[in-house]
């Protein structure tokens, strides 16, 4: 069942795009971490394919290729955790718009690199949304071509193959995906003021939604098929990053590299359903997934949501089964804790669903 639209019928509320949202948010920016060892954090990030880019006593950023100061920042803390993102808006008057909302920030000067001024929010899952303008972008870093393929055309003549055997070379952030207890009110903050679009949605076979795929509205331009992901979970976490690299040769390379470096592999190569990538997932020295991915969809405002039936089968369309330690959560005594807490208060999450969610992955 994974055409789109396919259950048109169903009862039960989805995610869907606002007619008049706040603002419409132009760019995933950039992605804040807290680490007890950014240093460690840098040696992953590198091997994965980013470069640092920026270094101060408490602070490491790292950048992509994309002309973009830092796409990754990471502040030394006591405790591993995600704090939240950053997404660019259209002008100064987003930002007031923007700082209208309950709990924002007013507008301020970003003292990170590339300056510009900021908005904080805080989603309703606890997710910090830095909202940028005005951002100085950096001179763009170089990278090798898209390989010539000889496909069907065979335009490589007395010529080889030979990428280099070097950490990929990764062009930007490309999305984040949040597990999050109050699903619906965390998605509907989303589209409501920040303007994300719904590309597809998958849902229980009681028709109740487990993930949103959402896009950036940038009009007539094409966005990727998701810039963020949210999906149901007993409580608010980070569940992977993606980094788009030029061609699949990159991607088997980058697997290549990560595994002779000695790094935990966690899923791939295959190539998505929902968004098309070709995929391969590595974890960092604190278990977070790190998406490389090729050859995603690019979708326009026009498109509609599409609706299907989540499985572990609905998740790739080719390469290795999606192993139980994928959507495995951190069992702990504060997570339990979280757990029973919000069963009680999350009208999103009862447990029938997380039964029928553990079954089906595990
Ligand atoms: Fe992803």
């Amino acid at each position: 069942m994974n055409s789109r639209n396919a259950l048109p019928l169903l009862a039960t509320r989805q995610p869907a795009r606002h007619p008049a949202p706040t603002v419409k948010a132009q760019r995933l920016a950039h992605l804040i971490f807290e680490r007890p060892d950014p240093d460690e954090a840098a040696r992953f990030l590198s091997d994965f394919g980013l470069t640092v880019s920026h270094r101060e006593a408490d602070t490491l950023y790292l950048r992509a290729a994309a002309p973009s100061p830092y796409c990754y920042r990471i502040h030394r803390a006591a405790q591993a955790r995600f704090l939240g993102f950053g997404l660019e808006v259209r002008s100064l008057d987003d930002l007031k718009r923007l700082a209208r909302l309950s709990g924002a920030s007013s507008i301020e000067e970003i003292v990170h690199p590339g300056g510009g001024k900021q908005v904080r929010l805080l989603d309703p899952s606890g997710f910090r949304v830095e909202a940028i303008y005005g951002q100085t972008p950096s001179e763009p870093l170089p990278h090798r071509p898209a390989l010539l393929l000889n496909l069907a055309e065979h335009p490589r003549i007395n010529s080889t193959q030979r990428p280099p055997v070097a950490p990929p070379e990764v062009l930007r952030l490309g999305h984040v995906v949040m597990e999050v207890a109050e699903y619906q009110a965390t998605c509907a903050w989303y589209t409501r003021h920040l303007g994300f679009i719904p590309s597809d949605v998958q849902v229980l076979p009681d028709g109740s939604p487990i993930v949103a795929f959402m896009r950036l509205d940038l009009g007539d331009a094409p966005a990727d098929h998701h810039t963020l992901a949210i999906a149901q979970g007993f409580m608010a976490s980070y569940s992977h990053s993606a980094y788009e690299l030029v061609d699949a040769d990159a991607v088997g390379m980058g697997q290549r590299v990560m595994r002779e470096r000695g790094w935990h592999h966690a899923w791939g190569i295959g190539r998505h359903i929902l968004g098309s990538q070709i995929f391969d997932y590595w974890q960092d020295p604190w278990g977070d997934k790190h998406e490389h991915y090729c050859d995603g969809d690019l979708f326009t405002a026009v498109l509609p949501t599409g609706v299907h039936f989540v499985s572990p089968e609905a998740m790739a369309q080719w390469g290795p089964r999606m192993p139980k330690s994928f959507t495995k959560p951190k069992l702990s005594l504060a997570n339990l804790r979280k757990l029973i807490r919000n069963l009680r208060r999350s009208p999103d999450l009862t447990l029938r669903k997380l039964v029928t969610l553990m079954r089906m992955f595990g």
